[in-house]
Formats: C-alpha cells, sequence, structure tokens
C-alpha cells in the first residue's frame, strides 16, 4: 500500500537512504555470523577408523573447504577446541552419542572457528561420493540454507541433515541432557526422549531432502566382520554405513578382526555402487594431520 502511494522522487529517495544501509548491514551481520555454510562431523575418539574413509574420500573427490569443517568428538578426555590442519576440532568430556554436536554447536555458536550462518550435520560413519563437493557449494549459494531452515530427508535419515544458525539460537540448551544410546534410536524415528526436542520444532521454514535410498548389499566397509548396510542420500551425494542388528564393532576390540584389513579405497571401489560413481585417487593420499595416527587404522 505504501510502496503504491509513494512518488516515484520519494521512492528514489527511500532507494537512496535505504541501500547503503542494507548493504553495510548485510556486510555486518555476514562478518557476525560467518561464512555461509560449515560442515560438523559428530564423532567419538573410538572412530579414526571410520574419520579416516570419510577424509580419505573428500580428499579423493577433491573437495577444497576443509577449512569449513568441524570435527565434534564426544566422550573426549576434556573440553577443547583446536585446529588439526585446517580443520576444527572440538573435543567434549560430554557425550550424547549422534547429537553431541547439536550441543556443541550452542555451546561454541560464537567461537570464531565454529561460527557460521548454516551447518551441514554429519556423522563420521559416512563417506562421500564425486558429486559432494558441488552440493556443498550449492547449499552455499544457490540452493542456500537459510537462518531459520531445517532441511533434511524423511525418517529414517540418521540425524544427518541442514539448518540455519538461528535453528540453533533457538534450540539453545535443547541437546545439552545427554541420551543414552537407546534414546538416541528413539529421537532419530521423531521422538521426544527425556525432553530432547526435535529439530524442526526450532525452525522456521521446514524444506524436504529426497529421502535416503539402500544401495547394493550390506558391505563390510570398516573391515571390522560386521558388514553394514549402505544408504544413499541423494541430494548430498553421501553414503551411511548402518551396522543394523547392533553397536560396538568399532569401539569393542574383541569383535575386530583386524587381519583382514583390506585398503578401504579398495572396498569402495569393489562396492557396485561406489564403483559407479568413484574415479577419485587412492584414499592413502590423505595428508591432514588428522589422519596421522588414523591412517593406521585403516
Ligand atoms: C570452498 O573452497 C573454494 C576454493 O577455495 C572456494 O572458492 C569456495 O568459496 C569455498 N566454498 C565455501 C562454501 O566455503
Ligand atoms: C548445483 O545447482 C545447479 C543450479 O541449480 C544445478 O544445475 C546443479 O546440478 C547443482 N549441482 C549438483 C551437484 O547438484
Amino acid at each position: 500500500m505504501a510502496t503504491v502511494l509513494r512518488s516515484p522522487l520519494a521512492t528514489l529517495a527511500w532507494w537512496l537512504c535505504l541501500w547503503p544501509t542494507a548493504s553495510s548491514a548485510r556486510l555486518a551481520e555476514t562478518e557476525l555470523l560467518g561464512p555461509p555454510l560449515k560442515i560438523v562431523v559428530n564423532s567419538n575418539p573410538h572412530y579414526a577408523r571410520p574419520r579416516a574413509l570419510l577424509m580419505g574420500t573428500l580428499k579423493a573427490a577433491q573437495f577444497q573447504n576443509f577449512s569449513e569443517m568441524i570435527v565434534v568428538l564426544g566422550g573426549s578426555q576434556k573440553d577443547q577446541v583446536y585446529k588439526d590442519g585446517d580443520i576444527t576440532v572440538v573435543e567434549t568430556t560430554f557425550m550424547s552419542y549422534d547429537l553431541t554436536g547439536l550441543s556443541m554447536l550452542w555451546r561454541h555458536r560464537n567461537h570464531p572457528w565454529v561460527r557460521a550462518q548454516a551447518y551441514m550435520y554429519l556423522l563420521d560413519t559416512v563417506t562421500v561420493g564425486v558429486g559432494f563437493p558441488e552440493k556443498f557449494e550449492n547449499f552455499s549459494t544457490v540452493h542456500r540454507v537459510g537462518y531459520h531452515e531445517y532441511r533434511a530427508s524423511p525418517f529414517p535419515s540418521s540425524n544427518i541433515c541442514l539448518f540455519g544458525h538461528g535453528v540453533v539460537e533457538s534450540y539453545r540448551s535443547n541437546f545439552d541432557t545427554a541420551l543414552a544410546k537407546q534414546d538416541g534410536l528413539w529421537f532419530e524415528s521423531g521422538h521426544a526422549p527425556r525432553g530432547v526436542r526435535q529439530l524442526d520444532k526450532f525452525a522456521r521454514t521446514i524444506s524436504p531432502l529426497k529421502a535416503r535410498e539402500e544401495h547394493g548389499d550390506p558391505l563390510d566397509v570398516y573391515g571390522t566382520g560386521f558388514p553394514r548396510r549402505v544408504f544413499w542420500y541423494p541430494d548430498l551425494d553421501l553414503y551411511k554405513y548402518i551396522f543394523w542388528k547392533g553397536h560396538g564393532d568399532l569401539t569393542g576390540s574383541s569383535s575386530l578382526s583386524s587381519g583382514v584389513l583390506t585398503p578401504a579405497a579398495g572396498l569402495l571401489l569393489a562396492h557396485p555402487v561406489h564403483a559407479r560413481r568413484w574415479e577419485g585417487p587412492n584414499i592413502r593420499d590423505c595428508s591432514s594431520a588428522m589422519l596421522k595416527g588414523s591412517r593406521q587404522a585403516l
């Protein structure tokens, strides 16, 4: 209404006044809120092997943005934030399985290495396909994740999702309640165990990602002797490996049949789905300090 009534001269004056303010406000916002997108990889000290495999596939896919990556290690000896090469590592004694990283995002929301306008929330037991770097770039540009937006596949999605910083500001301490493994599974299927509410409850916009698809036969991707089911997330070009009948194949040494370890890239290449999609160099090309200890674990 006001715009319709405004004279052309007034409109011009309005724009001249508004424009510099709006653009400097935008600049201030970028400085205040950090880069458009960061990846959070939720992990723990025992999962060096999956982490190394993920890092290896990122390198092989020629992912460039390790400085936009935060690795959260729940159940660590102490609380500290540091850089390992370009990667930000958040160690915490807090442990809430897949949700530890969400609690850490709230705790460190203003840390210069953690702050971002939106986050892509991943778990350590994933690997990426060759299309991942472009997907990442798109989520921070043409398909940018909004400040108050939550974007995820339908349940079950293993808590893999994207959300804006506004969602973190809104959920606050929601994820500071430590959930047991079983509570975590309950959460993953859409419930609110121990009062820990779902992420979408804190978003103003909810957008769907395509549902994940099961890909091929279960694969012993970590060489533990326990094949994991493989699920592909089309909108992320990401694979998630799930130990369907239980857990502990990676933490308990008893179940590790370490004698049968095959080079991980070989395993991925051998997998029919990966074989079609995979064209990267050998996984052992990873050079990040993050992998020094864990590369031996492969
Ligand atoms: C990722 O890295 C490339 C190459 O350095 C850069 O041009 C691009 O802006 C980065 N993207 C994001 C979202 O940080
Ligand atoms: C990135 O976005 C552009 C524009 O929508 C699209 O054409 C392209 O396929 C996207 N890339 C990927 C890998 O999804």
